[in-house]
Parts: C-alpha cells; sequence; structure tokens
C-alpha cells in the first residue's frame, strides 16, 4: 500500500511532514526500556486494565510496517483520530472496533480467530493522575507470542515469550487525564521461537492473563527470595533487591505471626542479604500447606506476601520434603480452561484444576510445558499441591543457534524470577521430550545451571525420552548427568504395544537418582463405551493405567508420576473427527469436567497409596 507520499504529490508530502514533526516526537524518541520483573506483583495494589480492549486482527501488520517493510512512524500504535480536512486517510479507527476480553486468548472469543495466528492490534483507554516520586509499570501477566506497547503513542516496551510476565516502565509516557495504551501481540510461530513450531497445544494468541498499572516510590523492590534453610535448623534466608535504592538504604522482612524478623543494609548491587531465627514455625507440606503473611520493606515501598516455608532436596534416590522421603502422587496439567476452554488465567480455572488434583488424591501436578498463571501457583501454595514447573524448551528448538539459547534463558529467569517464592514449586523443569544430541544436552546444561546458581534452593529436572532394547526400556539420556530429579515419558499401551505389554517391559536407569514417569497414558472419548481393547473408549484407557501401575511400582527408585494428563485440552495435532475434534483426549477427565473411569483407577491408587515405594 502506497504511503501518501508517493501519490499525492508535493502539497500532500508539506502538509504529512508537519504532521511527522509531531509523530516522531510522540513516538520513537523516546528509547523504550527492557522490560522488568518485578516478584510478588500480583501482591501489589494496582489499576487494573482488564475488561474489554478494542481489536484490530491485522495479518500483513500494517499496523507497524509500510509497504516496504519499514517501521512507520504513525502506525496504529498512535491511535490516530480522523480529522476533516486530514491531508491522509486513516484506515484504522479503535473507536469503532470490535471488543476482545482481557485477559483472553483471542481464539475462544471470536469463531473467525479460531484459527488465527498473526498479529493482533488491541487499544485500551485509562485515566490517571501521575504522582511525585512515583515509578508507574504496566504489569502484563503474559502476552502469547511477541508483543510491543505504547502508552499515547509512546513505545514503552517490547516482550518475547507468552507465559511469563513482564513490567514496562511508563511513567514518562503517561500524563494527567485520559491516556490510552495500544498493545500489538502476535502469535505467529517462527523457527528460533522458544517453543517453535510444533507444539502439542493450542497457539492461544492475546493477552492472556492480567493486565494492570502497578505504582512503586523511587526507590523499590523488584525482586525478594525468603525460604527455609536447608542446612540451618529454624533459619529463614534470601535477599531482598531494590532498584534506586540510595547508599544506607535499609530493607527489612519481618514475619508478624512469628515476631521474627530482619533488617539488612543495601549493598551497591542492590541487594540485601536475610538471615534470621525463626521459632515455632509450622513447616508447609500438601498435607497442611500453612502460609505466612511476610511483610518486606525497603524505603517507602512494601509487598505483604504469602509464604509458605519447606526444605525440598533429594539424598540418593529419595526426594526429600522437610527432610522425609515422599512420594509425588501426581498428574500433568495444561493450562486449558475447564468448561469454557481456552487459556487458562484465572482463580477459579486453578482452583478447579487442583481441586480434581486433591480429588484424584494426588499431592503433584506437572504444570506443561510452560510457566503457568502466578494464581495458578498461589492456588497450588494454598491448596497444598507441589508443582513441577517448566520452561517451555519444548521437542526441537534450535539448539544450536545462539539467539535461541538467549530467549530460552531469558523464559527461564523471568518464571524463576517471577515464581521463586512459592513453597509449592518444588521442581523447575529445563526441557520435554527434546532430541539426545550434543548440541541439545549442551543447551540444556547451560540452563540447568543458570537456574542452579539462580535457585539453589529446589531441583531441576527435564522431561526424557528413553529408548528400548527388546522388551527392556532405557533411561540414559546423557542429559540425565545435568539434573536432580530425572524425568521420562512413555506411552506403553498407547503409541506403542498393547496395555498388556507393560507387564512384561523391564526398567533400566543409567542414574542413581529420583525419577519421576513425567508422562504415561492414552486417549479416551469421554463416554464411549466398549471393551477394553478397542481404543478411544473409557474401557481401553482404564486399561493402560490398570497395566501401567503395577509396572511402575516396580521401578526401585521411582518416587513420582505425573499421569498424562488431568484435562482434555484444545491441539492442531488432534483432528480426528467425532473423537479428538481438535482435543488431546488423554485427560482423565474431559474438558467438560466428565470424570472417565480412568480417573477412579488413579483415583484408587493414589487415594489407598498402593503406588510408590516411599511413603
Ligand atoms: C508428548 C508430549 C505432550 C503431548 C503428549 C501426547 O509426550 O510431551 O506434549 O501432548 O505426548 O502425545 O499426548
Amino acid at each position: 500500500m502506497p504511503l501518501f507520499f508517493a501519490r499525492s504529490g508535493v502539497c500532500a508530502a508539506a502538509a504529512a511532514a508537519s504532521l511527522l514533526v509531531s509523530f516522531v516526537a510522540g513516538s520513537t524518541a523516546y528509547a523504550a526500556a527492557a522490560p522488568i520483573v518485578l516478584t510478588g506483583a500480583d501482591r501489589r495494589a494496582a489499576m487494573s486494565l482488564d475488561g474489554e480492549w478494542a481489536s484490530i486482527v491485522d495479518p500483513y501488520f500494517s499496523g507497524l510496517f509500510s509497504f516496504h517493510h519499514e517501521e512507520k512512524k504513525n502506525g496504529f500504535f498512535m491511535n490516530y483520530k480522523a480529522k476533516p480536512g486530514d491531508p491522509f486517510p486513516t484506515e484504522y479507527d479503535f473507536g469503532k472496533a470490535p471488543r476482545l476480553k482481557v485477559p483472553g486468548d483471542w481464539n475462544t472469543q471470536r469463531e473467525s480467530l479460531m484459527y488465527y495466528e498473526g498479529p493482533v492490534w488491541l487499544e485500551k483507554d485509562f485515566t490517571y493522575e501521575p504522582k511525585q516520586q512515583t515509578h508507574v509499570f504496566l504489569h502484563v501477566g503474559a502476552a502469547n507470542y511477541h508483543s510491543w506497547f505504547w502508552v499515547n503513542g509512546q513505545k514503552v516496551c517490547e516482550h518475547e515469550g507468552g507465559f511469563t510476565s513482564f513490567n514496562c516502565e511508563i511513567t514518562q509516557a503517561v500524563h494527567a487525564g485520559s491516556n490510552f495504551v495500544v498493545a500489538a501481540v502476535d502469535n505467529t510461530r517462527d523457527e528460533d521461537n522458544v517453543p517453535t513450531m510444533q507444539t502439542d497445544w493450542w497457539n492461544y494468541g492475546g493477552l492472556t492473563r492480567d493486565v494492570s498499572l502497578i505504582e512503586v516510590p523511587e526507590a523499590f523492590i523488584d525482586q525478594y527470595d525468603v525460604h527455609l534453610s536447608r542446612t540451618e535448623e529454624g533459619v529463614i534466608e534470601g535477599w531482598v533487591h531494590v532498584t534506586g535504592a540510595g547508599a544506607g538504604t535499609k530493607a527489612e522482612v519481618q514475619i508478624p505471626e512469628l515476631k521474627a524478623g530482619s533488617t539488612a543494609e543495601v549493598g551497591a548491587d542492590g541487594r540485601a542479604a536475610l538471615h534470621f531465627n525463626v521459632k515455632g514455625l509450622e513447616r508447609w507440606s500438601p498435607e497442611k500447606p500453612k502460609l505466612y503473611k511476610v511483610v518486606i520493606r525497603a524505603g517507602q515501598d512494601t509487598v505483604d506476601e504469602l509464604i509458605g516455608f519447606r526444605t525440598v532436596e533429594t539424598r540418593g534416590t529419595e526426594i526429600l520434603l522437610n527432610g522425609k522421603p515422599i512420594f509425588l502422587r501426581g498428574v500433568c496439567i495444561h493450562a486449558e480452561a475447564p468448561y469454557r476452554t481456552g487459556r487458562a488465567y484465572s482463580d477459579k480455572d486453578a482452583e478447579t484444576l487442583l481441586g480434581w488434583v486433591k480429588e484424584l488424591g494426588g499431592n503433584f501436578a506437572r504444570l506443561a510445558h510452560y510457566p503457568h498463571a502466578e494464581t495458578m501457583l498461589r492456588a497450588a501454595d494454598r491448596m497444598g499441591v507441589l508443582v513441577w514447573s517448566e520452561n517451555p524448551v519444548y521437542w526441537a528448538l534450535q539448539f544450536e543457534n545462539p539467539k535461541v539459547l538467549a530467549k530460552a534463558e531469558q523464559q527461564l529467569d523471568e518464571e524463576i524470577n517471577t515464581s521463586r517464592n512459592h513453597a509449592a514449586i518444588v521442581l523447575w523443569s529445563m526441557a520435554n521430550e527434546t532430541p539426545n544430541t550434543p548440541v541439545r544436552t549442551q543447551f540444556i546444561e547451560t540452563l540447568a545451571s543458570r537456574a542452579r546458581s539462580a535457585d539453589p534452593t529446589r531441583l531441576i529436572t527435564a522431561a526424557l525420552l528413553v529408548h528400548a532394547k527388546g522388551s527392556t526400556k532405557i533411561i540414559d539420556d546423557p542429559l540425565g548427568q545435568a539434573l536432580d530429579v530425572i524425568g521420562f515419558n512413555e506411552y506403553i499401551g498407547w503409541y506403542e504395544g498393547h496395555p498388556e505389554s507393560a507387564d512384561t517391559t523391564e526398567w533400566q536407569v543409567a542414574y542413581q537418582k529420583p525419577l519421576i514417569v513425567s508422562e504415561f497414558g492414552g486417549e479416551a472419548k469421554a463416554g464411549l463405551h466398549g471393551n477394553e481393547t478397542e481404543r478411544w473408549t473409557e474401557e481401553f484407557q482404564a486399561n493402560i493405567y490398570r497395566h501401567q501401575l503395577p509396572m511402575l511400582n516396580k521401578i526401585a527408585q521411582l518416587r513420582g508420576m505425573s499421569a498424562w494428563l488431568l484435562m482434555d485440552f484444545r491441539s492442531p495435532n488432534r483432528p480426528l473427527t467425532g473423537i479428538q475434534d481438535e482435543f488431546n483426549r488423554k485427560g482423565l477427565i474431559s474438558e467438560q469436567g466428565e470424570k472417565k473411569q480412568a480417573f477412579y483407577v488413579l483415583q484408587k491408587a493414589y487415594k489407598e497409596q498402593t503406588i510408590g515405594n516411599a511413603k
């Protein structure tokens, strides 16, 4: 599409040029800072921007790029309102544009967008009164996949990665009275993305979690870590990081219920180290998910947190929670919303999903294959469900591409720094079902050591593929060296063999480490019945479980399991009409909450604790 320069000759050009000056001043002159992590952002007072946003679907991204693919200075981010006599056409109007709800993926909100992959513009007006000595951040819970943000026409940040929260400084862009924010969100899949082209989940696009404005004082607490020491009994340790702290700023952590706490000086690196004794602390566990109010202060800034205190570690092939061996009775969960489907984000979504884990007799959930919402992690803390949290290094990334490693590192940092104070999270998973190649191993070893140094209080794992020699399954992927706990996926009875094949399957494990079977199972259409040899029936799926559990129980160092999976979820790889209808049907429960027979087979084993060697 030629810009008015080409067609409309000199006079139009002159008029346009003068207009352009104001755009440049408004848009690109301001260098957008990189977004930051704000630990506990959901615990801060915030002005919500959730609700209806104006939306423009822009498959050719012509709202940002010109016909010569140069970035526009007067793109849709200017939210320009056409005026009579303008010497150029304005071919968009957010005022008249259809609405989309935020938080929410666009796919399940509009039939025409169910398969849409590309850029969508979203605009929201808001009123704001700037305050002295106050920073304002635009908090985004998640935006899938690549997103750009402008406030009042000024670019404020850009982000890549669909499952971690980020915060854009907008202090210089807002003004008193009415303001507007424009987001461009693009869920186009690319070879060098994380995850990349192939996933077995629907590529839900949009502002999929809450969006709000958060105010903080000039010196503010951006990250903190408060946890129970593994090595010293009755000691809380960690740190508080303060941005903009003047020399001599003190950071303080208080646990009023325990009349315990400490104050420490913030160093040149913005960090204050914590180390203090507590008496009478009740440790967090799935049976007793005790949370304490923890007040974190520095300068004028305060964060009121809710934290559970527990330790997790390995000892040989044991996983120890609070020093005692534990067996993780679990199930995998995708962030698919129960009943309404689409990307899950709400407290209700979380409580429904984790409520089913509890009903199953479970104490553990593998949140697959990407970081889930803070609402899910808060619910896991509250309800007492141990969590495996995963970075979306899924299947075959471009492991040789340093740009891809940087993206995976960025997402890992955001995941850990946002969610490090959740007692429920005991495992950081680096990857799922990646090909066993040296470049892959090196890539993930880099991530594993990064995670270990960022958070030495949790266990590092990954879901590995296994191979076979005859009826012996072998777990010896070299990546296992870099892990504290080995996860492995197997689908005996579904993708290979028959359910009964499990009865004669032996397991050979190359590592003296705790093992978790991170995926097993098969598909069934809820309500479809037949005999147990008929694939897709509930009886067939239940039969897989009946043969899996005794087989898994024979693996001496098995310390946990997460069946694939709790609830059916939308997937582009599942077209079988009348059965899958674009849903992966390996759920123990359908997306409409119908429990399948296999749910009760696993529930019986979990409730009677007939599974697992270390109870
Ligand atoms: C894989 C993969 C899952 C997938 C599952 C399946 O193991 O990790 O993401 O959904 O198998 O095939 O159902």
